[in-house]
């Protein structure tokens, strides 16, 4: 048995219902909340609980809700100088993956003082030190893939340099997170199956890259059969709460998994891809991931056959190869079935012209995730494989 650690700093709060465990968390860790709010919630129900609960427990707020989807950089940087101004000492964000990396963002960046862009790794390139500890966050996600509210991860987006990069730190842990399945019941099938199958790569990522341990493999591969059990009907039928609630947990365990392992070579060309065309994280990985498997086969193939099974366990009894090789077409069928279409680099609007810059900016925004894939590319291989995915 291989020796490692299992260091995972948050408490988490699971369970349809538990948003309303919300101000007691909060008053734990401060007296005036900058409230970073997804736009779909202003003037909800939601919010209006929120800022009751908040009430009730002696908080006063701020709100926020300048957010985009690939949130940008500059837009963390006027909300930090709005926490900072307004003396906030505690940050609540809901909302998808995209708001709360804002919070988490806006959390360091102002009690740090340098722009946020400075905080991400970039290889090559000036990276501003994390000086002092964020303010203290508490993560409600709405949507079920990016598994945030688990990880040490914050993606920006500067569309200045037409790139995503990502904050690397513990300080972007959430101190609690509250995963409240309802919250996710309105997601409508698109945003559904394009977060479900980011849960999904999270996990995949996680279980096959080469630093991976027996505990994330346990946490990764459980990600796997919960969503495989559960997208199509999330889909199909949004209001089922119990199928709901799994990929709620398939989510927060796909976060688990690359929380200390890093996502890998398909996260490494679609945040890249995102970074050029504004693609929806989901959708950018989608039509990446299956070219990425064909190309690393046979390296890895144990574990690419353990997942091909899960989807389709009449594989049984086929080779250990013969699994493994089935993997991409089964994933390629599925986003068909709950994307409606065959997802390209090209569909999401990459031009040939654009495949070198592409792979410059995977490189140097993820190649620790890029080195640990069961097979390593060096730049030549990557402009094949994006070949390969337009
Ligand atoms: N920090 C991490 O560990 C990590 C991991 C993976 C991805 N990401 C990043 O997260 C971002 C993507 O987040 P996302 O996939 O959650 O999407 P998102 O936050 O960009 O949201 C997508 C859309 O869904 C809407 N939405 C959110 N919840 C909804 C709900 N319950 N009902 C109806 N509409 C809803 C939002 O308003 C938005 O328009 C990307 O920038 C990606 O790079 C971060
Ligand atoms: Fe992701």
């Amino acid at each position: 048995m291989p020796r490692y650690i299992i260091d995972l700093p948050f408490k988490l709060a699971f369970g349809a219902g538990k948003l309303k465990d919300v101000g007691d968390e909060v008053a734990s860790y401060g007296k005036k909340v900058f409230i970073v709010i997804d736009p779909y919630l202003r003037g909800s129900d939601t919010e209006n609980q929120i800022q009751d609960n908040l009430k009730r427990n002696g908080l006063d707020y701020i709100t926020f809700d300048d957010i985009s989807p690939n949130p940008r950089c500059w837009v963390v940087d006027r909300g930090a100088d709005m926490c900072k101004a307004e003396a906030c000492d505690v940050v609540l964000a809901i909302g998808g993956g995209s708001t709360i990396d804002t919070a988490k963002a806006i959390a360091i960046t102002s009690v740090n003082g340098e722009d946020s862009w400075l905080y991400t790794s970039r290889v090559d390139e000036y990276v501003a030190e994390i000086k002092n500890p964020a303010l203290p966050l508490i993560a409600i996600p709405t949507t079920s893939g990016t598994g945030t509210e688990t990880t040490p991860y914050s993606v920006l987006n500067n569309p200045e340099v037409h790139s995503k990069a990502t904050i690397v730190s513990d300080y972007c842990f959430p101190k609690v997170s509250i995963v409240d399945p309802e919250l996710m019941v309105s997601m409508p099938p698109m945003i559904t199956a394009l977060t479900g199958i980011d849960a999904f790569a999270h996990a995949l990522e996680a279980y096959t890259s080469t630093i991976s341990t027996p505990f994330i493999d346990m946490v990764a591969l459980e990600a796997i059969r919960l969503f495989a059990e559960n997208i199509k009907e999330c889909c199909n039928n949004g209001s089922n709460i119990e199928a709901r609630e799994n990929m709620a947990w398939a989510s927060t365990l796909g976060g688990i998994a690359i929380a200390r392992c890093t996502t890998t070579l398909p996260h490494a060309l679609g945040q890249a891809l995102a970074g050029l065309t504004d693609a929806p994280h989901g959708g950018s990985i989608a039509c990446c991931i299956g070219r990425c498997i064909e190309w690393a086969l046979p390296n890895g193939e144990e574990k690419f056959a353990k997942i091909a099974q899960i989807f389709d366990p009449s594989l049984a009894s086929a080779s250990v190869s013969e699994r493994a090789a089935a993997l991409p077409e089964i994933l390629d069928k599925l986003w068909l079935e709950i994307l409606n279409q065959n997802v390209t680099m090209s569909t999401y609007g990459l031009k040939e012209d654009q495949i070198e810059e592409l792979a410059y900016i995977a490189y140097s925004t993820l190649y620790g995730g890029i080195k640990v894939f069961p097979r390593v590319a060096s730049k030549s291989e990557l402009v094949e494989l994006i070949k390969k995915c337009m």
